[in-house]
């Protein structure tokens, strides 16, 4: 049996490195690139015959480009005759569409996971997705992992007087929960509404559970245009709160997302690693998830 390889598509490759100097898996040998009209190749260098191989892909911007890249790359390596190939999605973009709003829509997250799962992968790790429902969307096993721990800990390490974690909307209630409790705080909720015909906004209706705390701990999967922060940061400030921090698993900052949050009384915005980011910004800190993710890995071998 040959070596245990990762193989990092483009999308974060120094997550990847930071996971293989941990694990000590080594980073496998890949040529990316792109033909003149747009369309995606990759070459897998190295010998994976009967091998263990880790494809690193997080499905951020640009998600359709790192979808398909991720897909190749686990073709390529199935026809090099890997034994057992697992994808680790950090972020699986389209996460958020896992369910029909309306008549007409796609059930998009499913159709990314089949075509992801058809391109001959054994077994998928990701992270926080949007919905727990996701996991099952793959017909492969899933090792669902979550950063929340991470957060905590980073958290902790903060001066937090009378501290309240909120859930910036009802779909966000069981993870508010768990990261409460690991917090050792009380919990609110923020009811939010979203217009089906407008992408992107939404308005926040109330706010229900205990928020008499001098700070707010907001928990979410994804900050992505920042909208849903800042209209939960406004319904707050309303409600007296001093001090506001932010945790987010993925950090996408969409369009103007860094320059709104900058603007917005937020005093701090951790977010993790799982997407390569170039938003510059002293309100924002990245926390590493390598170690979870190396830690499983190495479970894995
Ligand atoms: C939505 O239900 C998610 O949990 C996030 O709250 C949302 O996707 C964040 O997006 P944005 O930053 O664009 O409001």
């Amino acid at each position: 049996m040959n070596l245990p390889r990762i193989f990092s598509g483009s999308s974060n490759p120094q997550l990847a490195k930071e996971v293989s100097q941990k694990s000590k898996i080594k980073l496998g040998s890949l040529e990316l690139g792109k033909f003149a009209d747009g369309e995606i190749d990759v070459w897998v260098k190295d010998d994976v015959n009967n091998s263990n191989v880790f494809i690193f892909q997080s499905n951020s911007y640009p998600v359709n480009d790192n979808i398909i890249e991720l897909s190749l790359i686990a073709d390529a390596l199935r026809r090099s005759g890997a034994h057992k190939i697992t994808a680790v999605i950090p972020y699986f973009g389209y996460s958020r569409k896992e369910k029909q709003n309306r008549t007409g829509e796609p059930i998009s997250a499913k159709v990314i996971a089949d075509l992801i799962t058809a391109s001959g992968i054994n077994k998928v790790v990701c992270l926080d997705l949007h919905a727990d429902a996701i996991v099952g969307f793959f017909d492969v096993p899933v090792i669902y992992l979550s950063a929340l721990n991470v957060l905590a800990q980073r958290l902790k390490g903060e001066k937090l007087i009378n501290p309240v974690v909120v859930a910036p909307d009802v779909g966000g209630v069981k993870r508010a929960r768990n990261f409460a409790t690991l917090l050792n705080a009380p919990l609110a909720v923020i009811e939010k509404h979203r217009q089906t015909h407008v992408r992107d906004e939404m308005e926040v209706l109330s706010i229900t559970g205990q928020m008499s705390g001098d700070t707010a701990i907001i928990i979410d999967d994804i900050i992505s245009t920042g909208g849903t922060i800042i209209e939960s940061v406004k319904a707050l400030k309303k409600r007296n709160v001093k001090k506001i921090i932010v945790c987010a698993t993925h950090g996408i900052f969409a369009g103007s997302a860094v320059k709104n949050l900058e603007h917005s009384p937020i005093d701090k915005i951790f977010v993790t690693d799982s997407v390569k980011s170039s938003a510059k910004s002293k309100k924002i800190e990245t926390v590493t998830i390598s170690n979870l993710i190396a830690d499983c890995l190495t479970q894995e071998l």
